[in-house]
């Protein structure tokens, strides 16, 4: 498919994603006036099975009842491997309002998964006469998720973003740690003495990127645990971005102001894109595909790179 272009993933910030239980209701005001571009209400880990009724209930009146004002709202539904997940779709398709934008699937481990949530969303549409179509976001959360990235990625049109989820994704590969996301304290190189530390997630991150890319879909980074670590949070929301994600979730909401720094491109980085797109230009005009910017090499691929960044900014001001 390689002379096909790249498809586009739908153009909208996706910088932040804020979670919070369904059971809580109380904090769901304040999630709707952060400055998070996607709320994701949680029915699935963040609430007690006991609570999962109750939950069901908050989140589909909160969904009419709230001022969520341009948010791109979710709802996080129960997995595929439990009693739950079937009854959130149809009691969320057909008692929630239209202002519902997006239900997110946990632990995809196939491309089945994602159909047969897709089958029971457009009956309950068709049955209810819903015009709005529900999008589709995943997690990438197992060993299953991680090795089907591709075939996830391309199985629903519905299917808008994909996140990697640290903590399952760790448990389900057996990983010896305990933390969600960032610097593991065991994963390093020796040298000379010294200890240089790796990134264990890098790997599952770049897959995630790559199977995005190939299919049009948003690749976000998913929680980071440790809501005291502001430069833990940075530096790993710093690595997403370099690989290509364009956001990652905040669990508490001063993660919130972290990410919309680190996917909103600063206004050094905008300036030096234009500037590489418009010594491109000049190169192009004196019949050149390649020229020197600040002593390094630019050519047509650097043209690519600055418009990424361009484009970005260009989305974030227009929202
Ligand atoms: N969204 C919006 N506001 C939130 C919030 C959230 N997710 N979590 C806490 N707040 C509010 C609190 O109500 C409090 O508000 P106040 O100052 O008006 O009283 C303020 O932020 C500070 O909260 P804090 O006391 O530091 O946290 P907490 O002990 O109340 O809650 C967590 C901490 C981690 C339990 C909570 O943030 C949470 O449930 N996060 C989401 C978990 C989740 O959804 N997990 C699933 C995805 S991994
Ligand atoms: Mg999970």
């Amino acid at each position: 498919m390689s002379f096909r272009i790249q498809p586009t993933p739908v153009a909208r910030p996706n910088r932040c994603q804020l979670f919070g239980p369904g059971s809580r209701p109380a904090i769901f005001e304040k999630m709707a006036t952060s400055a998070a571009d996607v709320i994701n209400l949680d029915l699935e880990d963040s609430v007690a099975p006991d609570d999962k009724a109750t939950a069901r209930q908050n989140v589909i009146q909160a969904i009419g009842d709230i001022d969520w004002g341009n948010k791109h709202l979710s709802v996080r539904i129960n997995g595929l491997d439990t009693p739950y997940w079937y009854q959130d779709v149809v009691a969320l398709l057909e008692n929630a309002s239209d202002r519902l934008d997006q239900i997110m699937i946990p632990k995809a481990g196939c491309a089945a998964d994602i159909y047969a949530v897709d089958a029971l969303v457009t009956a309950v549409e068709r049955a209810r006469g819903r015009t709005k179509p529900i999008a589709f976001e995943v997690i990438i959360e197992s060993a299953a998720g991680i090795a089907h990235v591709e075939e996830i990625a391309a199985a629903s049109p519905r299917l808008q973003a994909m996140s990697l989820g640290a903590a399952d994704f760790a448990a389900s590969m057996g990983m010896q740690t305990t933390g969600i996301g960032g610097t593991q304290e065991n994963y390093y190189m020796a040298h000379e003495g010294a200890k240089y530390w790796s990134d264990p997630w890098h790997w599952a991150q770049t897959a995630i990127v790559a199977a995005c890319r190939t299919h049009g879909v948003l690749p976000v980074d998913g929680p980071f645990g440790d809501f005291s670590d502001d430069e833990g949070f940075r530096a790993q929301a710093l690595r997403s971005a370099t690989l290509g994600m364009v956001g990652k979730w905040a669990i508490h909401p001063k993660q919130v102001t972290l990410a919309n720094e680190v996917f909103t491109p600063s206004d050094a980085a905008v300036a030096e894109a234009r500037e590489i797109l418009a010594a491109m230009e000049k190169a192009k005009a004196e019949g050149a595909g390649a020229t020197v910017y600040k002593g390094r090499l630019v050519d047509i691929a650097s043209i690519k790179q600055a418009e990424v960044i361009v484009r970005q900014a260009a989305m974030i001001a227009d929202h």
